[in-house]
Parts: C-alpha cells; sequence; structure tokens
C-alpha cells in the first residue's frame, strides 16, 4: 500500500463558504450583526424542524421559530453562560461525568461552582456504547446543594436524557430554589429555577448539532432536549465557524423568552444595553451597562461560514455516515468494540468514531496509536479522564475513585473521521489498522 497523509479532522471548508465571508468582509459589517441573528434564527429551526433550508429573513418564518439560539465564540462561553443564566454560583455544586473534556468542567469552575464527578457506567450506555454516567451514582451525588448536571453526548452520540429527567424529577425535593438579589440577572435566574424547580440538566452537546433521540416519547433533536443546551462550531466539529458556539434553553411557562435571549446578549456582550447593530441604526448612540459581564459574541464573518455550513450540513452528515459503516465493519471483523452511532430511539451527528482494544493495556494501546502515525493515519483518545489531569488532581480527584471512567479510557482510540477522506483514504485506514493489529498481535 502506498503511503498516505490521514489527517485527524480538517475543516471541510469550500467556495459557498469562501464567498460568503467575501460578502461579509464588504458589506460593512463585520461584528455581530444581520448574518449572526440570522444563523441564530437558522438554527434554532434545525433544532426545532430538522430543516436546514429554512430562509428565516421572512417575517412569519421568525414568529414560527422561535428566539432561542443565542452564537457565541465558543461551547465553552455557552455553557458557562448557560449555567450563569440558571444563576449557578459559589456554594453550588454541579456535576460533571469524569469522562469529558475539561471545558464541561471548567465553565461550572468558572461561575464560582464546586464541580462532583460522577463514574461512568462499566463499559458504557449497553447499546451505544458511550461512556454515560452511572445513573445510580448519579442519583446518589445529588445533594441540596446540587444545581446543574453536565450531561456529556459525546461524539455527537445523545444521552438517555428520560433517565437523567426521571433522576432529577425524583429528587425535587431537595432542591431549593434562589432568591432574587434585585439585580436583573439575580431575579431573572431566581425565576427561572422556580420555573424548572429541580437540579437543571445542562446538556454538553459541543459534538452534537444535528444529534437526535426520542425523548418523551417524541423524536427531538439536541438543543430541544436538555433544560439548557451548549453547541460547539471550533475548526475539527463537524460544523465550524473557524472558533465559536452557540447557547440553547427551553423556552419555560410565565418568562417571555425575548427576556432570556436579550439576558444573554447582555452577558455576552459587556452587559451593555444595546449592541453596536442597534447603536447604528437612528444615531441612538446611548447606552447603560446593566453589570460588569463578558465578551463572548460571535462576528458576522464567523456567522457567514455557519451559514454556507448549514446548507450543505445535512450532505456532510450523510458523507460521515458511509465512513462510520465502513469503519464498523472492520472493527467487527478485527474483534474491535466500537461505538454505535444509529439505534432504534437515537440519531448521532456522526461526529467521533471510538474504537476500544479488548485483552490490552495502556502501553500497547499507545504503542497501536505510535505505528498508525508511522503509516501516516493521525489517531486520537477521546479523552483522558479530567481525574488524571493536573488542574482536577489538584483539586482533589484521583482516578482510582472512577474505576469505569479508567477502564473505559485505557484502550480506546479514535479514528479519523471527517468529509475530506476520500474512499481511498477510508479504505487505507481500514487496512492500516488490520496490518497494525497483525504486527500488534506479535508485539
Ligand atoms: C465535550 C466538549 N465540550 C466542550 C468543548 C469546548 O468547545 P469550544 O472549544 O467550542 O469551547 C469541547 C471541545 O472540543 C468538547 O470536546
Amino acid at each position: 500500500m502506498e503511503k498516505r497523509r490521514i489527517s485527524f479532522s480538517p475543516p471541510d471548508i469550500s467556495e459557498l463558504e469562501i464567498e460568503e465571508v467575501c460578502e461579509a468582509l464588504k458589506s460593512g459589517w463585520i461584528t455581530t450583526g444581520p448574518r449572526t441573528k440570522l444563523l441564530e434564527r437558522r438554527l434554532a429551526a434545525y433544532i426545532e424542524t430538522g430543516k436546514t433550508d429554512v430562509d428565516c429573513e421572512i417575517q412569519e418564518n421568525e414568529r414560527r421559530y422561535s428566539n432561542r439560539v443565542v452564537c457565541l465564540n465558543s461551547a465553552t462561553a455557552a455553557e458557562e453562560l448557560n449555567l450563569r443564566i440558571f444563576g449557578v454560583s459559589a456554594g453550588d455544586e454541579v456535576l460533571v461525568p469524569a469522562y469529558t473534556y475539561t471545558a464541561s468542567a471548567s465553565a461550572a469552575i468558572h461561575c464560582g461552582a464546586t464541580v462532583k464527578f460522577v463514574d461512568i457506567q462499566k463499559d458504557g450506555d449497553a447499546a451505544t456504547h458511550m461512556p454515560e454516567m452511572d445513573f445510580e451514582k448519579l442519583e446518589a451525588s445529588i445533594t441540596e446543594k446540587t444545581k446543574a448536571i453536565i450531561t456529556v453526548d459525546i461524539g455527537g452520540v445523545v444521552c438517555d436524557y428520560d433517565r437523567v429527567f426521571e433522576i432529577v424529577k425524583r429528587k425535587k425535593n431537595l432542591f431549593k430554589p434562589m432568591g432574587s438579589d434585585g439585580t436583573p440577572l439575580g431575579d431573572l435566574s431566581s425565576r427561572i429555577q422556580k420555573a424548572i424547580g429541580r437540579v437543571a440538566v445542562v446538556a454538553d452537546s459541543a459534538h452534537s448539532l444535528g444529534a437526535s433521540r426520542v425523548f418523551k416519547g417524541m423524536r427531538r433533536y439536541c438543543g430541544a432536549i436538555a433544560d439548557f443546551t451548549s453547541f460547539s462550531f471550533h475548526a475539527v466539529k463537524n460544523f465550524t465557524t473557524a472558533e465559536g458556539g452557540a447557547s440553547t434553553w427551553l423556552p419555560l411557562d410565565g418568562i417571555d423568552n425575548a427576556e432570556i435571549y436579550h439576558m444573554y446578549q447582555l452577558l455576552s456582550l459587556h452587559g451593555q444595553s444595546k449592541d453596536a447593530l442597534a447603536k447604528a441604526q437612528n444615531s441612538s448612540w446611548e447606552y447603560d451597562i446593566i453589570g460588569p459581564w463578558y465578551k463572548c459574541n460571535m462576528t458576522d464573518i464567523m456567522a457567514a461560514i455557519g451559514l454556507r455550513q448549514l446548507d450543505r450540513y445535512t450532505t456532510l452528515l450523510a458523507h460521515r455516515e458511509q465512513i462510520i459503516a465502513k469503519y464498523d465493519e472492520t472493527c467487527d471483523a478485527l474483534g474491535i468494540h466500537h461505538m454505535t452511532h444509529h439505534t432504534d430511539v437515537m440519531d448521532s451527528s456522526n461526529h467521533l468514531y471510538l474504537m476500544r482494544i479488548p485483552g490490552i493495556t495502556v502501553e500497547q494501546r499507545n504503542g497501536i496509536i505510535r505505528e498508525l502515525a508511522e503509516r501516516g493515519v493521525a489517531t486520537n483518545v477521546h479523552y483522558k479522564p479530567l481525574p488524571m489531569m493536573t488542574a482536577y488532581k489538584a483539586l482533589g480527584w484521583d482516578i482510582r475513585d472512577f474505576p469505569n471512567t479508567y477502564d473505559y479510557y485505557h484502550n480506546l482510540i479514535t479514528l479519523p473521521l471527517h468529509t475530506k477522506l476520500s474512499d481511498e483514504d477510508v479504505e487505507y485506514v481500514c487496512e492500516s489498522l488490520k496490518e497494525t493489529m497483525r504486527s500488534a498481535v506479535l508485539m
């Protein structure tokens, strides 16, 4: 086999994205503006209907698809704002799976909360084989201080939200909604906590735009399942705006959705009562600062990439699915365990390909990664568990308390999965894996 260079996750940018970015640059408006607002509306329509071809500039559609998405500069910022809107702060506890990326936990720490890690189920969820939290341990970890659970839809696979919601409802009596401190944010958070009336389910769906699952008997898309959801549009994600992300939430009875949307705007733009676009209109220069808040808005240049990515998104997802089918075939033939992207109740966004090689040590796993790299195939590990990381060890966490998490990690490899892979590239990855496994057996 002639050697190929297979990178792990390059962005898929077509002429369409390039042209739209040029249009944005020439338009005279490059920060948060009309393109960002249009992307928010179209993402809201996608989350509600699964349709990517909705033109939300039309007035009628503006009313039909709610103002439930705020585009930001990262998923980390989106999760942080989700927690801040819900009023998470010092003294609160946030439950996070030990098996995830740091941003799932660090966003809660930024808010001043204490993170409590939860081990995963042995070998992951029975149907998808993904590292879902152990539900008994999750339930037992909820105390009077718990304000939120971060569920992580790793690799685009949607967690079992029916189970998570059953748990938070059963533990409702422990939840004490915060009172208002009289500030605009404190007052809104207090009303949101009273309306939800239990621990909030805050999804880290960094990988999962477009994924869906049957929830409460109905198929719903990520962004319309958990109380709050964050998406990542980072360069390595299925859907990219270079950097970027979005927050979305479930509209609440008794609270005007426009008020929640406006609070996200304030939190993401210095607490400034008017954004640059509003100030530019009708020479209405004067603004107020409502709170000394953050700066994490999306620019129209980023949104320009997103608008054209959204046009192509269902095609991109289908391409990923074909690659997954080839990988499944190869892993099955080699006796390698792998995640399941599609079940009767769940369709993932086909973001990552996690596989676990039975009977190998961490050293052998790392040897296989090195050998694949020598053959030109870049792979990865999603993830080294957080209790193994310096920052979290310093907070007192110890991986020995999370045996299922460690076990899941020790033999895991993530294969390259992206839409720049040709059929020949996929064939090359599969053949390289077969050859590497043959030499690994001899090691
Ligand atoms: C599970 C998970 N959550 C959150 C993030 C953070 O995303 P962003 O880089 O957009 O902040 C990532 C990034 O890779 C991730 O993998």
